[in-house]
């Protein structure tokens, strides 16, 4: 018999029980659930609402529920109508009458807002941990590729001289971002709902700053019925989160990209590829691959939230119990795909010298020969036209801008010297890149010590 049957004559269909029974997913929340009801007991009993004693067996009652859900003493019905329900027939089980006057001054409606902030607000703190760890991972591979020279490029094309230290280092900033985007995200979220009752708060007079502190939150929510019918926290959450996998799966694809025969910039680890079932020389990147396959899984988990909103008419709906799978999904797969890229990004192995080789082709050094003439007086757009008239040539010759004679360079322009193949070597194209957030070792180093810092901070908050 549902605890709220009073007012029924029959018994629920069958068909519509399960089919409105959220448990098998809404069970993982029972700590919260628990956590959050402890709080309202006290409170209850602070506030003259229930006996002392009682909400004293109350809170005794919930711990021990708390305790056998860990130990696996005792299990979920899963006939349960969800994860609220289930604690308060058990409570009710263990205690009796007492156990029915938890739900004195709140509705399951403040219960579940508040529950899901609980949870979400305890899941990201795992997120934001693996964030780090990945952006420490990568500062790391970075210290010792601040001199490895790599094309950067545009269009997929060879565009201009980098360093493997710097092309990675940029993601290291997306996820910086992504960790702040998390903690405003949090911190936006949290304010607690409890006392807001189905929509019109409570005619008891309950003490929700107390509920509040006792959870941890900044503040009890404004306005009641704001607090039970916005899910907003976690579609901001869900972006948040999308947008970490959509740098996980740039990510990813330059990885995949990198250990094709075609690039071999890197080796991954046996450890971290797959072998194929019939192509006895295949090493894939399936991690990779898997996580640029979820990214579009985590993004269709935003959708279904915005979806599931944007027509709901104020206060609670049922619609809004869909919120559970879909942010859970959005969780469970960033978190399994982050614990997989981390080790998987620390032992793979960095080939320099292909990369080297590769920069050497693609005439990336184009734009320093332009500039060298810019530097002796020529106006870029003539620089760019001369430039461009010697890598056609090199390419009618087969040859590379460091290795074309110089009567060809003086053939354009009388301004070309011996000089202008050291400035036009990598190693110079790369060190004279030294403006602020360029990739010269230099930079990159100040870049580095950066996110370290930045990195450090995070780790005290
Ligand atoms: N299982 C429900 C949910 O996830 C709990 C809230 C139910 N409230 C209600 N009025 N039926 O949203």
């Amino acid at each position: 018999m549902a605890l709220w049957a009073g007012r029924f004559s029959k018994e629920v269909d069958e068909t519509v029980n399960a089919f409105n029974s959220s448990i098998a997913f809404d069970a993982r929340m029972y700590a919260q659930d628990i956590r959050g009801s402890i709080a309202h007991a006290t409170m209850l009993g602070d506030c003259g609402i229930i006996e002392k004693s009682e909400s004293e067996a109350i809170i005794t009652g919930l711990k021990g529920i708390l305790q056998d859900l860990q130990e696996g003493t005792l299990e979920f019905d899963p006939n349960a109508e969800d994860i609220h329900m289930f604690v308060e027939a058990e409570l009710t089980k263990r205690l009796g009458s007492t156990g029915k006057r938890l739900h004195t001054a709140r509705s399951r409606n403040d219960q579940v807002a508040l529950d899901i902030r609980l949870y979400l607000r305890d899941e990201m703190e795992h997120i934001k941990k693996l964030i780090l760890d990945l952006m420490q991972t990568i500062c790391d591979i970075a210290e010792q590729h601040t001199e490895t020279i790599m094309s950067g490029y545009t269009h997929l094309q060879r565009a201009q001289p980098i360093t493997f230290a710097h092309h990675i280092l940029a993601y290291a900033q997306m996820l910086k971002r992504d960790y702040e985007r998390i903690c405003d995200a949090v911190d936006r979220m949290n304010e607690c709902p409890l006392g807001s009752g189905a929509l019109a708060g409570t005619t008891y007079a309950v003490n929700r700053q107390q509920t509040s502190d006792l959870l941890g939150f900044r503040q009890p929510v404004e306005n009641s019925l704001d607090g039970v019918s916005d899910r907003d926290f976690c579609i901001e959450l869900c972006c948040a989160l999308s947008l970490l996998m959509t740098h996980l799966s740039r990510f990813s694809e330059e990885i995949i990209l990198w250990c094709s025969w075609e690039f071999k910039f890197i080796e991954l680890d046996d450890a971290y590829a797959t072998g194929s079932s019939i192509m006895p020389q295949k090493k894939n990147p399936d991690v990779t691959e898997l996580i640029r396959g979820k990214t579009g899984r985590v993004n269709g988990d935003l959708i279904t939230l915005l979806s599931m909103m944007k027509g709901l008419p104020l206060a609670y709906n049922k619609d809004m119990q869909e919120d559970k799978e879909a942010i859970f999904d959005a969780i469970d797969n960033t978190e399994l795909c982050l614990k997989t890229f981390i080790p998987m990004l620390r032992t793979m192995r960095v080939l320099k010298d292909n990369m080297r080789k590769a920069a050497a082709k693609g005439f990336i050094n184009a734009t320093d020969c332009a500039d060298y003439l810019v530097k002796k007086g020529m106006p870029f757009r003539d620089a760019y036209k001369i430039t461009g008239t010697l890598v056609a040539t090199c390419i009618e010759k087969d040859l590379t801008l460091e290795t074309l004679p110089l009567a060809d360079y003086q053939a354009m322009t009388e301004l070309f010297a011996e000089d202008v193949y050291q400035a036009i070597s990598l190693d110079t194209c790369v060190r004279e890149r030294k403006s602020y957030g360029a990739p010269s070792p230099d930079a990159v180093k100040i870049q580095l010590q950066h996110l370290r810092e930045a990195l450090s901070s995070y780790q005290k908050s």
